[in-house]
């Protein structure tokens, strides 16, 4: 059966996916089906941080496999409250947390619990949530409202209503917007989707003083570049600033499907059983695998490995003689490349020459590879951008 011809026939086509189909990985190289053999620069779009056949994943994985992977959160059970401990004790900000399946859920819930903690402490009213240009939040129907591109939003008009958009990095335009009606800012320390763009400290922390002016949460979207990804646990971390909501989801369980709520307890004690839930958050099997994740990233080791390997691949990428590129920017290992061109073209070359690019929008080349990536296999990536950079026209 080939599994090209077969989702040209049976599934909706809501993706644009490339000419191959994958079938196995090793650490951070990826098989298609025909054998062939690519450097992974994507991670399945920041998901995959402990790359292919880690052996610690796939013990837990099998031991967890012999078990229910299903209870309900009608019960207790050990691997979820783990994992609750542990990513609470890695957070200085939080207090709890509350399990969801995805990043957009993530952000979902982080808006619904931002109502109501204002409806609980200041009544009616205050209900407006602030998010930025060049925001991606999910797409789920909140989510999306605070994701303003109107190629994601105009189809699915209308919108959730009470979302104030200002531009990111300006923390004027942010002070605008940000008034007594509003519940909630969303930000994401360092936008993904958008194009890779981190956010100013002068920004992240007007973001802080204005929310404490005026009453409002200040939830942080690291369903991206958080869990590592940009050499500290958490993305925000070099701010100074701390948050009153935090969304995760991505690596969490390295592909497993997981978000988190990180939240204070004073956000926490306005949520009553009942007022927010879903059936899988939290199973044992794929918090068993978080606990895990959560446990190896989280060491200083491992984090300082990814500061030391993402600034040597920064570094090798401003060396890349080429007229196109115009800015190396990111953290760690969430890198972008400007260009003067479009960025697609550059992605589907890369297949040529055994390797998986991303783009974020149309002329950023988007480098998230697995936080595993040692600095030989950056000089590979490297040896290959610098080749199809220099074929592009
Ligand atoms: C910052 C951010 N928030 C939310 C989401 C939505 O996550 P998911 O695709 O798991 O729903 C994404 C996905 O790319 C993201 O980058």
């Amino acid at each position: 059966m080939n599994p090209i011809e077969l989702e040209q026939q049976y599934l909706v086509h809501a993706y644009a996916r490339s000419p191959m189909a994958l079938d196995n990985g090793h650490g951070v190289w990826l098989q298609d089906t025909e054998g062939n053999s690519y450097l992974d620069l994507v991670a399945g779009i920041a998901v995959n941080a402990l790359g292919y056949g880690d052996p610690e994943l796939a013990e837990v994985i099998r031991e967890r496999a012999s078990k229910p992977y299903h209870f309900s959160n009608l019960y207790h059970s050990e691997p979820m409250a783990r994992l609750a401990a542990r990513l609470v004790e890695a957070t200085p900000f939080a207090d709890r947390v509350h399990f969801q399946n995805s990043g957009t859920e993530s952000t979902e819930a982080a808006m619904k619990f931002a109502r109501k903690w204002a409806r609980e402490n200041y009544g009616e009213g205050k209900t407006n949530i602030v998010a930025f240009s060049g925001a991606f939040h999910g797409r789920t129907m909140g989510a999306l409202a605070a994701t303003p591109r109107p190629k994601y939003q105009d189809p699915f008009k209308p919108l959730m209503p009470g979302v104030r958009l200002a531009e990111f990095n300006d923390p004027a335009s942010a002070a605008a917007a940000i008034d007594d009606s509003v519940c909630a800012v969303i930000v994401e320390p360092v936008q993904g989707e958008g194009g890779v763009h981190p956010a100013s400290n002068e920004f992240m922390i007007a973001l802080r003083e204005l929310t404490h002016r005026h009453n409002a949460l200040l939830i942080l979207d690291e369903v991206q570049c958080g869990v590592g990804r940009t050499g500290t646990f958490w993305a925000h971390e070099p701010y100074g600033i701390l948050p009153d909501i935090l969304c995760a989801a991505k690596p969490l369980a390295v592909g497993l499907p997981i978000g988190a709520v990180l939240v204070t307890n004073r956000v926490a004690e306005v949520i009553r059983p009942g007022d927010h839930g879903t059936t899988f958050a939290g199973g044992p099997f794929v918090t068993a695998v978080a606990d895990v994740v959560v446990r190896r990233i989280s060491d200083p080791d491992f984090l300082q490995q990814v500061r030391n390997t993402g600034a040597y691949f920064k570094e090798r990428l401003e060396e890349i003689n080429s007229p196109h590129i115009q800015e190396v920017r990111g953290r760690g290992l969430m890198l972008g490349v400007q260009l003067d061109i479009p960025a697609i073209p550059l992605v589907q070359a890369g297949y040529q020459k055994g390797m998986l690019l991303l783009n974020a929008g149309p002329d950023v080349l988007r480098l998230i590879p697995p936080l595993i990536i040692t600095p030989a296999e950056v000089d590979i990536a490297i040896d290959r951008l610098s080749a199809l950079l220099s074929e592009a026209a």
